[in-house]
């Protein structure tokens, strides 16, 4: 088995603004250098908003610190008349290492399809961008089909865009578990975590498959995430609400298996 960076990425969505952004940056990684904490052992990345970008990229590297940071967003052209838009070409020449594709929230307020997250997904790779793929199924959607169903459909689609050579991160984002303080199960998502390697294994072959994180996202909080930690196939977790203040986050980046 391929060995996988553990991930912990936290997504601000559309919270602190450029100012608040850099002191939470540096209470964060002040809190994080105190825990002596090992970032090559787990990898930790911050999603701002794209106003907050610059700011940040300028702190991490003036300082030098090891956290890792992305977009919440990406576009899928790289130029032109696309007004709101934000290309991958801007995005990395911030020294943009991540973006979300895909995100629940996207899917819902801006209806976008798997073929635009697919292609969302592509623009990503072609600036040297890894895209952190989101796919999680509704409570409808359980009810119905089931709990892998919905998000295997949504990752072949959106494979269906890239190449085998293509470096990605997986979220399984279970939308009812999305700011509810409802997290999935361990087994739930290790169960899904699986049928998505699965797909990649199909769709990108066996290697790229052992080398994707896949992240769980959900109500993830400093009390359950060593369980999630614990499953085979889950790499990380995609952090919301709990990505917002310091010393709980610092301590879901922490955690004990
Ligand atoms: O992208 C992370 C997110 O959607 C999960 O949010 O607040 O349930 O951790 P939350």
């Amino acid at each position: 088995q391929a060995t996988r960076t553990p991930l912990i990425a936290g997504n601000w969505k559309m919270n602190l603004d450029h100012l608040q952004a850099i002191a939470f940056v540096q209470k964060l990684s002040w809190s994080l250098g105190d825990a002596k904490h090992d970032f090559s052992q787990v990898e930790v990345s911050v999603f701002p908003p794209f106003t907050d970008l610059r700011s940040v990229q300028t702190l991490i590297s003036a300082d030098k610190l090891e956290l890792g940071f992305g977009s919440q967003d990406i576009s899928e052209h790289d130029s032109g008349a696309y007004t709101g838009e934000v290309s991958g070409a801007f995005l990395s020449r911030l020294d943009v290492q991540y973006a979300i594709v895909g995100h629940s929230e996207r899917r819902q307020l801006h209806g976008e399809t798997d073929a635009i997250v697919g292609a969302k997904s592509a623009a990503a790779v072609r600036h040297g961008i890894v895209p952190v793929i989101c796919v999680g199924e509704t409570a409808e959607d359980l009810e119905e089909h089931g709990p892998s169903a919905v998000p295997v459909a949504q990752l072949r689609e959106i494979l269906s865009h890239l190449k085998a050579s293509d470096e990605i991160v997986v979220a399984y984002e279970p939308v009812w578990a999305i700011g509810s303080g409802q997290a999935a199960t361990a087994e739930q998502a290790e169960q899904v975590a699986a049928a998505l390697r699965a797909v990649i294994a199909e769709v990108l072959g066996d290697d790229r498959a052992a080398a994707t994180r896949i992240l769980y996202g959900g109500s993830v909080k400093s009390d359950n995430i060593a369980r999630f930690m614990r499953e085979p196939n889950v790499d990380g977790a995609l952090v919301g609400g709990a990505s917002l203040a310091i010393d709980e986050f610092s301590r879901i980046v922490q955690f004990k298996k």
